[in-house]
């Protein structure tokens, strides 16, 4: 689909048929998704698929009730992570890339980047991990509406190391936020957009 119609049709749905979407769909999903960008090609994003009742069930325990309806309807649920030891992921991506780097690439990723994010303080880590979130769940919002679903994203939830204990993630892991998904009946209703003359100016 053109940018511009799947962007004018992306509009938050709440209600899904329950069908359950076929993991080969949610693989593609997020292999599109990942193409988003992120500073020093960091990849922090961590995508964990809740595919068993007994994992939706125990989420639900730490979401908002308002945000219930949506989660237990969805037919793919997805919560997103952040991985929050910059070093080994970029010693992880060196080793994954290989020959596919060049000698600059294999420096800057086994050398220089890792003495970059050893000197983030917490605030910086923390822009860091939320932003490569945001611009990863964009892609993904985008991925699952050209794949012929509909989506919401939810931030209201706790956000703490609970999640990471009720699904068995590593606490390397920071819970950012839930993407329940799939088909739908509901025609998302275009929200209100700011204009320009408040949203932009020029120097
Ligand atoms: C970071 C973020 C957090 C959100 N949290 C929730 C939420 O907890 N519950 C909910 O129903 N919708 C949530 N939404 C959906 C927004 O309410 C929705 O995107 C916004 O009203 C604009 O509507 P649209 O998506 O149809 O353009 C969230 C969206 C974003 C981007």
């Amino acid at each position: 689909m053109e940018y511009k119609e799947l962007a004018n049709l992306r509009h938050d749905v709440k209600h899904f048929d329950s069908k359950k979407v076929p993991l080969e769909d949610i693989k593609e999903i997020i292999r599109t998704a990942r193409l988003a960008p992120s500073g020093i090609n960091i990849q922090s994003w961590h995508f964990v698929v809740i595919d068993s009742i007994e994992a939706k069930n125990a989420l639900l325990t730490e979401v908002k009730p308002s945000n219930h309806e949506q989660i237990k309807t969805s037919g793919g649920l997805l919560v997103i992570f952040s991985d929050s030891h910059y070093v080994d992921r970029l010693k992880l991506i060196s080793e994954r890339a290989g020959k596919e780097f060049d000698d600059l690439e294999t420096e800057r990723f086994t050398n220089r980047y890792q003495t970059y994010v050893s000197n983030f303080d917490a605030e910086y880590l923390n822009t860091y991990m939320s932003t490569t979130t945001g611009l990863v769940t964009m892609n993904l919002l985008y991925a699952i509406y050209d794949k012929g679903y509909k989506a919401n994203v939810i931030l209201g939830f706790n956000r703490s190391e609970k999640i990471n204990e009720l699904l068995k993630i590593n606490k390397k892991f920071r819970p950012e936020l839930i993407v329940p998904f799939g088909k739908s009946e509901e025609i998302g209703k275009p929200s209100f957009r700011l204009d320009l003359e408040d949203i932009m100016e020029i120097r």
